[in-house]
């Protein structure tokens, strides 16, 4: 049965649709907005794509990792309903993608570094929207401004959609899981939790009333002498909603220290709640 037909039963049986939107190699990170949707919905459906729009760089689109059989394992130990795992033919089967611009909020961190990033994830989410129709959508805090991106989609284009923006589930390390740790060596591995641990660094010293510029250099700093491999593309202190930089913590609502860095060719990015009023 084609998912639509599937998904409007459902629907007239006023069931809640919730739509978690993956690109697969799935984790515990994964795996948690998948609990979340199962407690808050009626019917889960987990979408599978490794999005070619939003790669910037080629060799990173061919060399993400794909391990479909252990998903569908894990999806089936979760008590998923629905896997969506379409091909590129079935997402894109035209030359020529339109592009989505999303103003300031592609201007800093990720949208400076990657160019069209977004863009490409807009459309895939509007069409996986728009396929699947979910009451709920699930996205990972991990993905801070891809969260602040599709809650402008979802404004923007009228999906009226609820965002559901679940916390980020981390190693014993601290460091964030990600599809991508699975490219990183053991020397590397050993390494990559210095990205939290100068996160954590930096928050608990502006909690402790350090000046944010001294605590953002020492962040700098702690990376250069104690994890040297890790080449820091950005570190920045922002608004969690607006990304807009920010000099003093008074006048936000919510403040997010956000990392972007190369262990080797693998690219890593987390971020830290400052606190939330
Ligand atoms: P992907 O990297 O597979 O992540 C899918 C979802 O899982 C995203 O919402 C992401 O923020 C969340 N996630 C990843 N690691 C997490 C962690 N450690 N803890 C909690 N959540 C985590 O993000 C994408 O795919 C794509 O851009 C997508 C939205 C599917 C569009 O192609």
């Amino acid at each position: 049965m084609p998912l639509k037909t599937f998904l409007s039963e459902k629907r007239k049986e006023g069931l809640r649709i919730g739509l978690v939107p993956t690109m697969g190699a799935l984790h515990e990170g994964h795996l948690s907005l998948i609990k979340k949707c199962r407690k808050e919905c009626d019917v889960t459906v987990v979408s599978i794509f490794v999005n070619p729009t939003q790669f910037n760089n080629k060799e990173d689109f061919e060399k993400y990792p794909v391990t479909l059989q252990d998903d569908q394992q894990l999806l089936v130990r979760e008590k998923a309903d629905v896997l969506f795992h379409p091909d590129q033919q079935e997402i894109y089967p035209t030359e020529g993608k339109m592009s989505l611009s999303f103003g300031m909020l592609e201007t800093v961190m990720d949208g400076k570094f990657r160019p069209g990033h977004f863009s490409g994830v807009g459309l895939i989410v509007s069409k996986l929207f728009n396929i699947v129709s979910p009451d709920i959508a699930f996205f990972g805090q991990k993905d801070l401004q891809q969260v602040a991106v599709i809650k402008k989609l979802n404004e923007d284009l009228s999906f009226g959609i609820q965002i559901c923006v679940v916390p980020t589930v981390r190693g014993e390390s601290g460091l964030a899981l990600s599809s991508r740790n699975k490219r990183l060596d053991s020397k590397q591995k050993s390494i990559a939790p210095a990205i939290y641990q100068t996160l954590k660094g930096i928050k608990d010293q502006i909690l402790n009333k350090e000046k944010i510029s001294d605590a953002m250099v020492w962040g700098r700093n702690n990376i250069s002498k104690h994890a040297p491999d890790i080449e820091l593309e950005y570190l920045e202190i922002v608004d969690s909603n607006e990304l807009t930089e920010v000099e003093d913590t008074s006048n936000h609502e919510e403040i997010s220290i956000c990392i972007a860095a190369y262990l080797g060719e693998v690219r890593l990015i987390d971020n830290l709640f400052l606190f939330s009023r």
